[in-house]
């Protein structure tokens, strides 16, 4: 094989040259490599011997880390092998099969297949009509009108966050985030160098921000304020006003808003509020809001999520926001084809009566957990007004024999098998976390364990006479009334009497009391 190329200055010892004139008159010199010789392999610097390897990963891989994995793997989790394992602790909402993505996403998605025309790379930022898709979903609040250019298209919410986070902030700058909040935030920002200031929730006011205090972090470093609404872990949903509130934080300081918005219109209709896009209220502080189908379509598999950017003067543009946000989106090149393909079907043809249904199966969930756990001596529930949360407040005095909110739910796991994520994980003391997308029966079982649990383990133990309340089987309910009756019958102390129930799905232990205890007679 003969090679040909072109060299400037004088040629090595193993090339000819020659020279050729082409059809513009020019003269060309060629140089032909004769041959070459393979030089013994040198001894490299960098590797001493065979046995001097070093493979480290890198900084952002090792400053990277999911805080709930860390806290899950230092814990102690055993389940009681007597009882199956409930966990409250899963934030996928189809893991349990109780709540069915709608009919037209699975059509949406087989036409997208069958077209053929999906299985290209697609632009990073999406199909030009996937974005504008979601530019039409979003544009049916009738303050919001963007286009599809405003729409980028990612593998998932979690995606869009990591864009907006990197297209904001540089290494020592700072984002502000909620506690507690959804760990991902400081997950992204920590592995790009980027500290979070944690801004209080507060528990007492159905978790609204603390404003003063989300003020007070803002420094000459500050890049993004991070609002999640509807919010994980606390089921909270902002009304107008507050949301105007922090907006106005965020205009008096000139710092953007990164908008969570994942759990975009999941509000209870008991909680008489509506959801308000970040966006609609505001025309002078930009805003990158994140969104996707993963939660309200009931897909998080799919990895659907978008930005949308609300830029009504221009600064992200200015900034090269607008620009940084396409050439990021480059590094992965966007979000499942097949998906996009399905997009427009599955946000303009989904059925009303699927939201209403979802959301009716969750609020009832959350009310009736709630009604449950306010009545268990030691425990506060926060009542949530959205999303597929709740969060649970441990009055610590009431567990003398534990020191804080994890070492509650490895007692928990190891006695009653029900597992919950604890405060920690959301970087809250004293809470833990249910999600209430699981199927209602398990609901009523965790919440009878949790309240045994409590009973058992809690300094304040309470009479539990009316079992009727506990929505058992009959059998279990008959055995236990007997037990109770007897009970009854036999004691003028008030010692506890252990029967084990049986029900679907595990045995659940019951201490019954005598009626005559004389604190909090009847639960719930
Ligand atoms: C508040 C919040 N934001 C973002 C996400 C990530 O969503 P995705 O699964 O689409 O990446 C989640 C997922 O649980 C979430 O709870």
């Amino acid at each position: 094989m003969r090679m040909f190329f072109l060299i400037l200055g004088k040629p090595p010892s193993f090339v000819e040259r020659d020279s050729i004139k082409g059809e513009n008159g020019l003269v060309y010199t060629i140089i032909q490599v004769k041959s070459i010789k393979m030089l013994p392999p040198k001894s490299n610097k960098f590797c001493k011997s065979n046995n001097s390897w070093k493979v480290e990963s890198s900084v952002m891989a090792k400053t990277t880390f999911n805080p709930i994995r860390n806290i899950l793997e230092t814990m102690e989790l055993k389940p009681n092998p007597e009882k199956q394992m409930i966990s409250l602790s899963i934030g996928d909402p189809t893991v349990f099969g109780n709540l069915e993505p709608p009919k037209v996403v699975s059509e949406a998605i087989h036409e997208s297949i069958a077209s053929g025309k999906r299985n290209g790379y697609a632009p990073s930022t999406g199909y030009p009509e996937a974005r504008e898709a979601v530019a039409k979903h979003i544009n049916k609040n009738p303050n919001l009108s963007i286009k599809g250019e405003d729409v980028v298209l990612c593998s998932g919410c979690s995606c869009s966050l990591d864009l907006c986070i990197s297209v904001l902030a540089n290494p020592g700058d700072n984002i502000l985030v909620p506690r507690p909040g959804f760990p991902l935030y400081a997950t992204l920002a920590k592995g790009l160098g980027i500290d979070t200031f944690e801004y209080n929730l507060i528990p007492e006011k159905s978790w609204m921000v603390d404003l003063e205090h989300m003020e007070s972090l803002i420094n000459e470093n500050t890049k993004a304020i991070v609002v999640n609404n509807p919010s994980n872990p606390c089921g909270s949903v902002f009304d107008e006003d507050h949301l105007r509130e922090i907006i106005s934080i965020a205009e008096r300081n000139c710092i953007p808003i990164i908008a969570d918005e994942i759990y975009e219109h999941f509000v209870f209709e008991g909680a008489n509020k509506r959801y308000v896009p970040m966006a609609s209220l505001t025309k002078t502080v930009p805003i990158l809001s994140c969104g996707g189908l993963t939660k309200r379509y009931l897909i998080p598999g799919w990895r659907l999520g978008w930005i949308t950017i609300h830029d009504a003067n221009n600064l992200f543009k200015a900034g090269g926001v607008q620009h940084g946000l396409q050439s990021l989106s480059q590094r992965i090149i966007g979000s499942n084809t097949l998906v996009q393909g399905a997009i427009s079907k599955i946000l303009l043809e989904t059925p009303e009566s699927f939201y209403k249904d979802t959301l009716a199966t969750i609020e009832a969930n959350a009310k009736l957990a709630f009604e449950r756990l306010k009545r268990i001596p030691g425990l506060k529930p926060v009542m949530p007004e959205g999303a597929m949360y709740m969060m649970v407040g441990i009055d610590m005095p009431s567990f003398p024999e534990f020191q804080n909110d994890l070492q509650v739910v490895e007692a928990l796991v190891r006695d009653q098998s029900v597992f919950c994520l604890p405060g920690k994980c959301f970087n809250i003391a004293n809470f833990f976390r249910i999600v209430l997308t699981v199927p209602k029966e398990m609901l009523i079982e965790a919440c009878d364990r949790i309240e045994v649990f409590c009973h058992l383990r809690s300094s304040f133990v309470p009479l539990s006479t009316n079992l009727t309340n506990y929505n058992l089987s009959d059998d279990c309910l008959s055995s236990c009334s007997s037990a109770t009756q007897s009970s009854e019958d036999e004691s003028e102390d008030d010692e506890v009497i252990d029967q084990r129930i049986f029900t679907k799905y595990a045995p659940v232990s019951f201490i019954i009391r005598p009626r005559t205890n004389s604190i909090n007679t009847k639960i719930p």
